[in-house]
């Protein structure tokens, strides 16, 4: 039997290597990115309407997902015109493609959006976005949600995944640290999110795929958390936890390099998958270690 076949825009990053492993297994898949740094990728700019339209045409897929986007909160904050045009209309191109070949959308959200005054975001939540970066990942969202025949999107919270040449995020700067010789680190105690292993996200969502359950979903690891007790786990996983000094700070003590706004909480709960049966994310301590065994063995 013929695979079925997908087309993936901006695989290039942390999430699009979770991606690659887990669909590339059973489905056929052209992975494309404007950062060609695997054998896998292919070059394609999104923001080029035209040829993002004629790449996904000519390979004919059964699903298109729209995976990348600017994550950098800082580079979004000054780069206002850019992040629309990455992260909004980007998607608006993807879902008038989608559209016309009647293919099912992907499209990644965050648990960014929200304002992080409540304790706990579940899909029924409104989001009230806070920076450019969360202003543009929702503005995408309601596009996706008003105007795409049919549309699958996942919302993410603080990713794990991609390894050292990839994660750009919490754990590869804890790492880098490591590795650096640092013997004190300083770690926020007032920012609370959950944790989400990229392997585990791409896992559940051919689960959605494969039973064409589409719709709005939260799709984060079991268990919320802050930055201090997610640097506290990786030292007990490494056994680090004597030898390295975990300082507690607040948010302030990183207001010049982190100057873009963040929710003081970001937890998600997988209120939509939980009913659905269809939750596969695993606890985040588990993930963590699992993410450090496999990305970081040869790096410490
Ligand atoms: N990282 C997180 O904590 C997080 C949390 C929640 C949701 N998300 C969402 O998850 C998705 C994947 O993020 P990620 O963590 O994998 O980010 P990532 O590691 O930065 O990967 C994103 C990829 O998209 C590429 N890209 C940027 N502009 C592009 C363009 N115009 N055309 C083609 N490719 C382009 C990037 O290339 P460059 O590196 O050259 O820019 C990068 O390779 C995004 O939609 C993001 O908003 C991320």
């Amino acid at each position: 039997m013929n695979k079925e076949k997908i087309f993936l825009s901006g695989v290039g990053g942390m999430l699009g290597e979770a991606f690659y492993q887990v669909f590339s297994k059973n489905y056929e898949v052209k992975c494309t990115d404007i950062d060609v740094n695997e054998k896998w990728l292919e070059y394609l700019d999104f923001r080029d309407s035209k040829e993002y339209a004629s790449q996904v045409e000519k390979f004919n897929p059964n699903y298109l997902f729209h995976i990348g986007a600017f994550t950098d909160l800082e580079y979004c904050e000054q780069n206002k015109k850019d992040t629309f045009d990455t992260n909004t209309e980007s998607v608006k191109t993807a879902v008038t493609i989608s559209n016309k070949l009647n293919l099912p959308l992907l499209y990644i959200s965050t648990a960014g959006i929200f304002d992080g005054l409540k304790d706990y975001y579940d899909e029924s939540d409104t989001p009230k976005p806070m920076g450019i970066y969360a202003q543009s990942k929702y503005d995408a969202e309601k596009f996706v949600m008003e105007n795409s025949k049919q549309f699958l999107i996942c919302r993410a919270g603080w990713m794990m995944g991609g390894g050292p040449k990839k994660d750009k995020k919490f754990i590869q700067k804890l790492m880098k640290q490591l590795k650096d010789g640092k013997k004190e680190i300083f770690v926020v105690d007032d920012k609370f999110g959950t944790p989400t292993y990229t392997h585990d996200f791409a896992k559940n969502v051919q689960l959605l795929i494969e039973n064409k359950n589409f719709g709005l979903y939260n799709m984060v690891c079991e268990g919320n958390t802050s930055r201090y007790e997610v640097a506290e786990e990786v030292l007990k996983i490494l056994e680090l936890q004597n030898k390295i000094k975990l300082t507690k700070v607040n948010s302030d003590y990183f207001s010049k390099i982190y100057f873009a706004k963040r929710p003081t909480c970001e937890n998600l709960i997988n209120k939509e998958l939980n009913k659905k049966n269809l939750n596969l994310m695993r606890p985040w301590k588990v993930t963590l270690k699992e993410y450090l065994k496999n990305s970081y063995s040869l790096y410490l």
